[in-house]
């Protein structure tokens, strides 16, 4: 595991102890602003355009300027990699607020958003992948936006120590019933060989890998059906699997202590396991 000293600022690039913020700041304040976690394999990032893209979508739902274009953010991201000499698997955690400013609710003005972004080191999740994971049900609390990708992840947050307190990798979370999606990532249920999974409204963040799922499955002829199902119909699964920038495609096995079909990772899920190994250039991990 390396330590990546370079930080890429709003004013450039910095050692990372060389990088401080007020006490008052939008972001540790009030949650005010967006981020991104981007995939890099082997030194190559995963699926930057899509990230930064949306980067810029969650960034004008909350009405913040970012000071720089989507090329040049872009360009200063393949910069960071080099500038590090990231060779490994890792990710990159890019945020945006809208800076400092006294503490006041209100917008302030004459203030330029608090950038950052650095890289660390991160394995692929080699165990998970080939033998799933467990998951918790849990109430899906959180805001009526969850399409922006915001720094408010309290609920996410909690939701996810409860699957940690239960020896679980994921919560699976849900609305009156319905489950939306994971505390930080999409999921997926596969029933007589359609994936089913939540459309992409506000209520769900509309993931770069679950745009990439829906891709894999036209691809092979795989129905993707954008429908909501209920969490009682988890328990008649055929498979089912989650999707993030750092869980890939991830069967899940268990839920709630309840094996899913026989408990082992599901032939649809593995075929997208393999697609997506193919689209991002890696390894072939599950045989
Ligand atoms: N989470 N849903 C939620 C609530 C998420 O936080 C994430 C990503 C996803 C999957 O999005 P993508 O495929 O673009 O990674 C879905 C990141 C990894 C995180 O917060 O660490």
């Amino acid at each position: 595991m390396s330590v990546y000293p370079i930080i890429l600022s709003q004013t450039g690039f910095a050692h990372r102890d060389e990088l401080t913020y007020p006490f008052e700041e939008r972001g540790l304040q009030f949650g005010d602003g967006v981020y991104e976690v981007i995939r890099i394999y082997g030194g190559k990032y995963y699926l930057l355009t899509e990230h930064v893209e949306r980067l810029f979508r969650s960034a004008e739902a909350i009405k913040l300027s970012l000071p720089f274009s989507n090329q040049d953010i872009t360009k200063r991201l393949l910069d960071l990699l080099e500038q590090n000499e990231m060779v490994s698997d890792g990710i990159v955690y890019l945020q945006a607020t809208r800076g400092s400013a006294p503490r006041n609710h209100a917008f302030p003005t004459d203030t330029q958003a608090n950038v950052y972004a650095y890289i660390r080191d991160m394995p692929r999740k080699t165990n998970n992948l080939i033998n799933g994971v467990s998951a918790i049900t849990q109430r899906d609390t959180r805001w009526e936006n969850c399409y922006i990708k915001s720094l408010n992840l309290l609920p996410n947050v909690l939701a996810k120590q409860a699957a940690q307190e239960n020896g679980s990798y994921e919560a699976i979370l849900e609305r009156d019933g319905i489950v939306t999606e994971c505390s930080s990532s999409n999921i997926y249920l596969v029933k007589n060989d359609n994936i089913y999974t939540h459309p992409a409204t506000k209520t769900i963040l509309h993931g770069c890998v679950r745009m990439r799922v829906e891709q894999f499955a036209g691809n092979d002829n795989i129905p993707f059906v954008e429908e909501a199902f209920a969490v009682e119909d988890i328990f008649a699964a055929d498979e089912l699997f989650l999707s993030s920038s750092t869980s890939e495609v991830m069967p899940i096995v268990e839920v709630d202590g309840k094996m899913i079909a026989d408990g082992k990772p599901g032939k649809v899920t593995r075929q997208l396991q393999e697609a997506y190994e193919k689209d991002a250039n890696i390894n072939k991990i599950v045989t």
